[in-house]
């Protein structure tokens, strides 16, 4: 009675008691239509998904931008239907809507979470502007194989890095409050470990046991959960034995009981009836049923929950009370957004697409991103003055749409800016600019332009060669076995080595790629991965030190595939790899005699170490470490810990630096890495300049989850170290006290 006195006297109701109203009118029916979400015609309203919509039997679409048919599809699904509900629209906005950012493994290396921020901020208001309120992002998954193409959709290999930059784009996408103009629903998936597919195949096997799942898989999904992704989405991949989508201990025990999530929870495309092929199930029915009973509240694009979703209440395999919390969470979302207050969308509200502080932030992130790799003799940057001619090579050179890299349904290569473009622009009034392409593709085998590509490069008095992979060759069911630079790549920047003027290599690749055929020849090697629209200028910046590259890598580079998977944080193991333990094949003796030396962890026929390491990135100027230390290094359980150290610019630019912190816990009661990322801070530091970095963590953010599955800090010896990358040598132990 109070609550229908309130609405009288216009006191607005919460948005649980507006949920629990509307359930209350819905007929089963209509409740399960809220739990479907239906692929869109893509520019127009095919007849069947009009009547679907008319007769409440679509809760979303996914896949429309053209914002004339969002609002005439969220016209009739208010206008039309009995209860007037709006739909949620989904879409793919991964870096970008048309303006498109790098990569998010691009992004990643920035180190950078404002600027991610910055991104999914206007990427979300320009989706917003074509009437999306879901994005189907961030990619969180842990992904250490680089053969497997979603690396490229990814934030790297590490927990912590991935943790906080899938954070920051949550941030950027959702705004302070999803019924912001402007903001729009994120998306933590693939849930989860859909990264550690076997052999980097994608939608392969996973078989990941439940420590390792919960120390590294999870600890980004934890993360977001607790901050406030409105929705999270299932994983295609069979997980453990039991595929994620119908995994009730993943998305009921876990998700649902032990972190509280409250959010929606759809599945990903077709995986509610893939359960049956994956023999889980024997037919789209039961797969419905698995799926329901685990608590995916929304299936994606198949209708297993359309056709059996009644059937399976009346023969009560399904409860209701079940069905109402999983439309309550749909429900939710969408009075969260503001779409029962507002459904339509008018494109004149938004800034304009594609404008120039969009393509500013684009630029930015791009030159963040990119990671230099080498650069002997100080060869970059150039120096336009002490130049007359520049050779801009490559397949990779002038080409606007691979530059924008995997997932862009949206951006416009007409916008994008290309290296050989940028280049023209910023220094062609000083240096004559030749180009020629060298391959037709990445992948071509004919050197046919080889000459032409040579006799330019002869001409001038430094080469720009764009390498890489083309966009289609990383992402979605996109993985790769050999990661080396395909096609005849390798032969033209061996060709150009030869002519023995200045060669700087720009890799554009949705991935890390195995490289180390070409260190020798390149005098510097520039990472850009996919850059995006304004990948050109970015570049250009860097080469000619309009800006000073800063980019640091979100994942260890192997030196070959055999390697794989290799990464930073891995285990101690019984019989460690060091430099006097290790053998090489060249140095093995023809009969050899067995011999302590050499019984470690490594390969006989590839050097130990990645080629490079995780947090790796050079910059123009060098810094330098020093002066670790600790006020206290016996810290209480409870307490802070509290690492300071100093770092310098030693060198003649200014130049910003991801500072590192990384810790080893050296006992535990299951064994931990040799180390792990605990934080990073960048900093920009004048020439000559000195600041002192100071790091606080809480002891709870040294706690993993030991034999018993529990999360704990356990007391005893740690080390801690600060530097530019994960080979960090600056050290200093502490240990942590229980004064219980
Ligand atoms: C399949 C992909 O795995 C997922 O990431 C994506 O969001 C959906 N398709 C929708 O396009």
């Amino acid at each position: 009675m109070a609550i229908q006195n309130d609405r009288e006297f216009g006191i607005p109701q919460s948005t649980e008691e507006k949920v629990s109203e509307l359930i209350q009118r819905m007929n089963l029916d209509e409740k399960i239509g809220q739990m479907s979400q239906l692929q869109a015609g893509c520019g127009h309203i095919p007849d069947h998904l009009a009547d679907d919509i008319r007769h409440g039997r679509v809760g979303s679409v996914l896949n429309e931008v053209n914002v004339d048919v969002v609002n005439e599809l969220q016209r009739i699904s208010i206008e039309e239907t009995r209860l007037g509900i709006p739909l949620l629209i989904g879409r793919d906005v991964i870096h970008g809507f048309k303006t498109v950012f790098p990569i998010p493994l691009g992004l990643a290396a920035s180190w950078d979470p404002q600027l991610i921020k910055q991104t999914c901020r206007i990427s979300a208001q320009e989706a917003a502007s074509c009437g999306v309120n879901w994005t189907f992002a961030p990619m969180i998954d842990i992904s250490r194989d680089p053969r497997w193409g979603r690396v490229a959709e990814s934030l790297g290999e590490d927990p912590y890095l991935c943790a906080t930059l899938g954070a920051a784009m949550v941030d950027g996408f959702q705004g302070d409050k999803l019924s912001e103009k402007g903001a729009i629903a994120a998306c933590a998936k693939h849930f989860a470990a859909y990264g550690a597919a076997e052999a980097g195949k994608d939608y392969n096997t996973v078989n990941v046991p439940e420590n390792e799942l919960r120390n590294v898989y999870l600890r980004p999904f934890k993360k977001l959960a607790d901050s406030g992704v409105a929705s999270f989405m299932t994983a295609f991949c069979d997980l453990n034995g039991v595929p994620a989508t119908g995994n009730s201990w993943l998305l009921d025990d876990v998700l649902r009981k032990e972190w509280d999530y409250r959010g929606l929870l759809v599945s990903d495309w077709d995986s509610v009836i893939e359960l049956s092929v994956h023999g889980f199930t024997h037919n789209d029915k039961e797969s419905a049923c698995e799926a329901v009973n685990a608590g995916v509240d929304m299936e994606m694009a198949s209708r297993s929950y359309k056709h059996h979703l009644q059937q399976l209440v009346d023969e009560g395999r399904v409860d209701l009370p079940q069905i109402d919390r999983m439309v309550a969470r749909i429900l939710t979302l969408k009075f969260d957004l503001g779409l029962f207050d507002n459904p339509y969308t008018s494109a004149a509200d938004y800034p304009a697409l594609v404008n120039v502080d969009h393509l500013e932030v684009a630029q930015q992130s791009a030159a963040k991103s990119c990671v230099l790799l080498k650069n002997d003799n100080q060869v970059l940057p150039l120096n336009a003055d002490q130049m007359s001619s520049i050779a801009v090579i490559g397949p990779l050179a002038d080409d606007d749409y691979e530059q924008l890299g995997t997932w862009v349904f949206d951006g416009d290569p007409h916008h994008s800016v290309t290296c050989k473009a940028a280049i023209e622009r910023l220094v062609g009034d000083k240096l004559d600019v030749r180009y020629c392409k060298g391959l037709q593709t990445t992948r071509s085998e004919s050197c046919e332009q080889f000459s032409e590509a040579l006799e330019l490069a002869a001409q001038c008095d430094a080469t720009v060669v764009v390498v890489g992979e083309e966009s289609f060759m990383s992402g979605e069911a996109h993985s790769r076995a050999s990661i080396d630079l395909p096609g005849q790549q390798v032969a033209l920047i061996d060709a150009l080595a030869k002519e023995g003027k200045p060669l700087i290599v720009v890799v554009m690749a949705g991935r890390p790629l195995t490289i180390e055929n070409i260190l020798d020849k390149a005098d510097s090697i520039l990472y850009a991965w996919h850059p995006g629209t304004m990948g050109g200028p970015a570049i250009a910046d860097l080469l000619f030190g309009f800006q000073a590259p800063s980019g640091k890598l979100p994942v260890t580079f192997p030196r070959a595939v055999g390697q794989i998977p290799i990464y930073y944080a891995h285990k101690n193991t019984g019989r460690p790899v060091s430099d006097v333990n290790c053998l090489s094949m060249a140095d093995i003796p023809e009969r050899p005699e067995q011999t302590s030396l050499g019984m470690a962890s490594f390969h006989l026929d590839v050097n130990y170490r990645p080629l490079f390491p995780f947090g790796y990135g050079l910059s123009y100027t060098c810094f330098e470490y020093s002066g670790i230390r600790m006020a206290r290094q016996q810290v209480a359980l409870g307490g802070q810990v509290e690492i300071v150290a100093d770092i310098k610019n030693t060198g003649h630019c200014a130049g910003e630096e991801v500072v590192q912190l990384y810790i080893r816990d050296l006992v535990g009661s299951v064994t931990r890495p040799v180390k792990e990322l605990k934080g990073f801070q960048r900093v920009l530091l004048q020439p000559g300049e000195q600041k002192t970095i100071t790091f606080t963590l809480h002891t709870d953010e040294l706690a993993f989850y030991g034999r018993d599955m529990q999360l704990n800090t356990e007391p005893g010896s740690f080390q801690a170290w600060v530097g530019g990358d994960s080979d960090a040598r600056l050290m200093i132990d502490f240990d942590i006290y229980d004064d219980e």
